[in-house]
């Protein structure tokens, strides 16, 4: 026998109540019985996203919103600005390419935050630019952009700014409205608690003038297509019905725990996990803007990191991630997203430290778990 804990960025465990809703017989999309589904999922998003915009429902993973994005928003020969500092801000530059769209690009260092003001002196210098392509939690280093800071100097220009929020949305807040931002981009499998398969994506007034002019070739994603649907409560093709039957499970826990102790919730958790991995003696990969959620700590000199990773999976049944493309075997990620509570992490911590010490890595035994128990209980 052996019990499985999921601790990875993506897809996070999924709640009893989420469970149950996707055991459910299947119902027909075009009914007012799902009608009802449609309009308590997407006035569930709006509070989520702190929005008052549309919000669309896609069946795709997270990159069919962002292509979305893309695509509805710029024509080829367009020019946008892409953050990039990680494999996601990355995809930005490649959906930018795909449609011949110039992307000009901000490097940032891996583990590193972008810093709003390279974004202005950006902006200032080429007036061409239509949209800027960010990430709230670029999942592949740790690391949380300062959307607020990036919406207060994209504000003020004929830019959109677009946000991936695919990991972080319901584990850190993003104020949509207040913070100016046009589109705001998730996915199911992360903060909110659902199996991979929908993609979100929010659209403001000023973002819908560039989807009406944009010259791009578009029809599954055609978002004309989502708004024409959506106001009369529909959607343009058949919906993933079962999984925003499960939608409406989660964000009801969500609103009943209330946004601002589900943000609170994450940050004690990430809190104690970061407190946990300095204990162990391993260095915090983004220390000056650590993600609430997922924490990515580089792993020791002479630990075999993809090793590691995989006895924690294969032995123990605890599955946490390891670094992406540059970073692979450097880096451990551990997630602490969406349905995690404290004795996730303790036992997450537990393991990482029984298969460090096994490879021969040097601490006091037990030290991440008291360090992970001492920001739990002052909590
Ligand atoms: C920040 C970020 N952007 C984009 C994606 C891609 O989303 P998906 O795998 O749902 O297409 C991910 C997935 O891990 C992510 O974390």
């Amino acid at each position: 026998m052996r019990k499985n804990y999921l601790l990875t960025p993506g897809p996070t465990p999924l709640p009893p109540q989420v469970l149950e809703a996707m055991s459910r017989p299947i119902i027909h999309h075009r009914t007012p019985q799902f009608q009802g589904e449609i309009k308590k999922a997407t006035e569930g998003l709006k509070y989520i996203f702190q929005t008052k915009n549309d919000v669309f429902i896609l069946a795709s993973s997270g990159t069919g919103a962002m292509e979305a994005a893309v695509i509805n928003l710029l024509s080829a020969g367009d020019t946008a600005l892409v953050v990039q500092g990680g494999k996601f801000g990355e995809r930005w530059t490649e959906l930018c390419k795909a449609y011949g769209i110039a992307a000009e690009v901000i490097d940032v260092e891996w583990g590193k935050a972008v810093d709003p003001k390279e974004i202005e002196k950006r902006l200032k210098t080429n007036p061409k630019i239509k949209a800027v392509f960010t990430t709230l939690c670029e999942t592949s280093t740790g690391v949380t952009n300062d959307i607020r800071g990036i919406g207060e100097v994209v504000k003020n220009t004929e830019a959109v700014l677009v946000v991936d929020a695919i990991s972080g949305l319901g584990a850190i807040e993003i104020k949509t409205d207040e913070w100016s931002c046009d589109m705001v981009i998730s996915g199911s499998q992360k903060g909110l608690m659902l199996p991979p398969g929908l993609g979100f994506i929010s659209v403001s007034q000023k973002a819908f003038k560039l989807i009406e002019a944009s010259k791009s070739p578009r029809y599954y994603f055609d978002l004309r297509k989502s708004k024409k649907a959506l106001d009369k409560t529909d959607t343009p093709f058949t919906p993933a019905i079962t999984l925003i039957i499960a939608l409406n499970e989660a964000l009801e826990m969500m609103k009943q725990d209330g946004l601002e102790n589900t943000f609170a919730r994450h940050k004690k958790m990430a809190e104690a996990t970061r407190s946990a991995v300095k204990a162990l003696d391993l260095e915090l990969f983004a220390p000056s803007a650590a993600s609430d959620a997922v924490t990515a700590a580089k792993v020791p000199q002479g630990i075999d990191g993809e090793k590691l990773v995989k006895t924690m999976r294969d032995t123990y049944g605890i599955t946490i991630a390891g670094g992406q493309d540059e970073m692979k075997g450097k880096l451990i990620r551990i997630a602490h997203m969406g349905f995690i509570e404290e004795f996730d992490i303790i036992t997450g911590i537990s393991c990482l430290e029984k298969v460090l010490y096994q490879m021969g890595h040097k601490f006091n035994l037990g030290a991440g778990v008291k360090a992970a128990e001492e920001v739990f209980l002052k909590n």
